[in-house]
């Protein structure tokens, strides 16, 4: 038998306590659902003749791939990569480390990179490099969120879901101390719950 259902009230409990840490909703999931849609179908008809391969990196931007390959109507293959960047801190090094690589060689692809959230972009101009390097066709970036003033490397994503300010969300995919992923919006995390 399948094991019951979580009860109602224990669900709203647990989503209580990650709501207690959020600031603001920036964006509903209405809004997520819509700018999704939008990407999907301009993805759909600049790749109809070529051949699609999305490369989601982990784990942020699982949520956003999950939703965004089904509104890509077109013929398309995934695969994932997580890469850790190197040295301790809240700051990037731009240096990373590939903890898990893609199963698909890509020569013949056109890879799309599907990310989260592009920040200082050090650490996707250092995967962009190393995927370069294997000879797909072509290579373009599809993130869901831009931070356009904190960047330092000189990468530019062909797919934006939206601008977002320079404060520290989560939901949607994105982590502070790998909790609350599973929010099925985007919120501004309360500065004191990372000690800002
Ligand atoms: P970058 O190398 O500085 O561009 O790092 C981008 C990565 O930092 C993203 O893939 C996220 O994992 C993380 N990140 C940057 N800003 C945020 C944020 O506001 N919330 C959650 N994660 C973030
Ligand atoms: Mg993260």
């Amino acid at each position: 038998a399948l094991a019951p259902k979580k009860g109602v009230n224990e669900m709203a409990e647990n989503i209580n306590g990650m709501l207690d840490d959020i600031q603001e909703v920036l964006l509903s999931e209405e809004k997520l659902h819509e700018i999704v849609e939008r990407i999907g179908a301009q993805i759909s008809e600049d790749y109809k003749d070529k051949k699609l391969l999305m490369v989601s990196i982990l784990k942020g931007s699982v949520v956003f791939m999950a939703d965004l390959m089904r509104a890509i109507t077109i013929p398309c293959r995934i695969d994932f990569m997580a890469v850790s960047s190197y040295g301790s801190g809240t700051k990037t090094s731009g240096v990373v480390k590939i903890i898990k690589d893609l199963d698909i060689p890509l020569e013949g692809y056109d890879l799309l990179i599907v990310e989260d959230i592009l920040d200082s972009g050090m650490t996707l101009s250092y995967i962009l490099d190393i995927l370069k390097s294997r000879g797909p066709r072509s290579i373009q970036i599809c993130t869901l969120f831009d931070k356009p003033e904190r960047r330092q490397a000189d990468v530019k994503a062909a797919y934006v879901g939206t601008q977002v300010p320079d404060a520290f969300i989560v939901g949607y995919g994105l982590d502070y101390d790998e909790k609350y992923r599973n929010l099925p919006f985007v919120g501004v995390l309360k500065p004191e719950v990372y000690g800002g």
